[in-house]
């Protein structure tokens, strides 16, 4: 058995020469449209501060007025002391702005998720899970005592097929995939939920940006899952999570979700920040309504291209399907002055690479304008 370093080197190895290797850059402004790395500019087409919110002036106030009134950290996890007025104003404003009875905090999307299924689902429940759920729902089912089987994505009437009436059944998708920009069909699988078949939707991507007042893909399509998970990474500009669900819910993850009993609750200038942040998410329509325009606009530029797919979300996949080719698209698009990520395997399936590419309200059509005058002439025009 190879010693850790060697084995690490090879796997190392292994990656650099499928040219999957992924590098890490620090840089200046990288929740900005616009920004900067060793003295070269980019236009920002890679972040999911979809709203505008990550660098915002206004909730950069309330943040700092929430470290005046609450100080740095937390200092604990929240059974013992790291719950306070803060974090509970926060709960409370999301149970109010999206009608569930409680919302359990989380630092991050990723715990959240893991927490849900390691601490909901027992053996011999039945997981059913969109084939295209994000890594932290995939892998928490694999690692979860329940059966995980994945349904084709977005496909109902497969999913109908593989619900047993007899058995508790928890069905999990995204409200709007993270990597293709679509949405799921949440009226036809709201349809499927019965007393032991639960629906269970992330909306990671679609909390803020669509529905009224930005309270997401289940407003916006008219149901209300048994449980929703929400992130505010993306569109809130901050970071952290909840689970929205009822009161028996609540408290058995709180009593039970281990990341939320054994890890440190987030400071509560931030909790503080997020109530300010729901405020101006539900207020300023403004933002979405950039959005759409600016999708709108999008779509003009580059609905010529074989590469281009239509989302009614900010998140606009240019599918190229070879790493390779995707990885030098978008180098060359940085040398033009235009940062997109190339999302290649394992994060998708073989052949399925695309440039993702992310439009925020922080964006104007002349940078969407420049952006398709840079790579459509790299691409295949139809
Ligand atoms: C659908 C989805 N769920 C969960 C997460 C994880 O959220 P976080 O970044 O807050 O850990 C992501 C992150 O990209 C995501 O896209």
């Amino acid at each position: 058995m190879p010693a850790f370093s060697q084995r690490f080197e090879l796997a190392l190895g292994q990656r650099k020469a499928s040219g999957l290797n992924r590098q890490l850059s620090a840089i200046k402004d990288g929740n900005q449209a616009r920004m900067s790395y060793n003295s070269n500019h980019w236009v920002n087409f890679s972040s999911n501060d979809y709203l505008g919110l990550a660098a915002d002036k206004q909730l950069s106030g309330h943040f700092q007025r929430g470290i005046e009134l609450y100080g740095n950290g937390s200092a604990a996890s929240p059974l013992v002391t790291g719950f306070s007025p803060a974090h509970a104003e926060l709960e409370e404003k999301l149970c109010g702005w999206l009608g569930y009875e409680r919302a359990v905090l989380f630092s991050s999307g990723f715990s959240a998720n893991q927490a849900l299924l390691f601490s909901l689902l027992e053996k011999g429940d039945d997981l059913l899970q969109d084939k295209l759920n994000h890594a932290s729902l995939i892998e928490a089912g694999i690692l979860s005592p329940a059966t995980m089987r994945r349904f084709h994505h977005n496909d109902a009437k497969h999913l109908g097929k593989l619900i047993n009436a007899e058995q508790n059944t928890l069905v999990v998708t995204e409200g709007v995939f993270s990597m293709d920009g679509d949405q799921a069909p949440l009226i036809e699988l709201d349809t499927l939920r019965s007393q032991n078949c639960w629906l269970v939707v992330d909306d990671a991507h679609g909390i803020g940006v669509l529905g009224e007042q930005g309270r997401g893909s289940c407003h916006a399509a008219g149901i209300k899952p048994d449980i929703l998970v929400v992130t505010f990474g993306k569109a809130f500009g901050l970071c952290g999570a909840a689970i929205l669900c009822d009161e028996t819910t609540g408290d058995y993850l709180t009593q039970f979700a281990r990341h939320h009993v054994y890890s440190t609750a987030i400071p509560p200038a931030q909790a503080y920040a997020l109530t300010h942040a729901v405020d101006l998410i539900s207020t300023q329509q403004w933002r979405r309504d950039k959005l759409l325009e600016l999708s709108q606009y999008y779509d003009n530029q580059f609905k010529h291209c074989d590469e281009f797919v239509a989302t009614n979300t900010p998140i606009k996949p240019l599918m190229i399907g070879d790493a390779q080719k995707t990885v030098e698209l978008a180098q060359t698009a940085r040398e033009l002055g235009f940062w997109l990520t190339a999302i290649r395997p394992p994060t998708v399936a073989k052949g399925k690479a695309r440039l993702r590419i992310t439009l925020t309200a922080n964006h104007s059509p002349e940078d969407i304008s420049a952006l398709a005058n840079a790579i459509t002439p790299m691409l295949t025009r139809n």
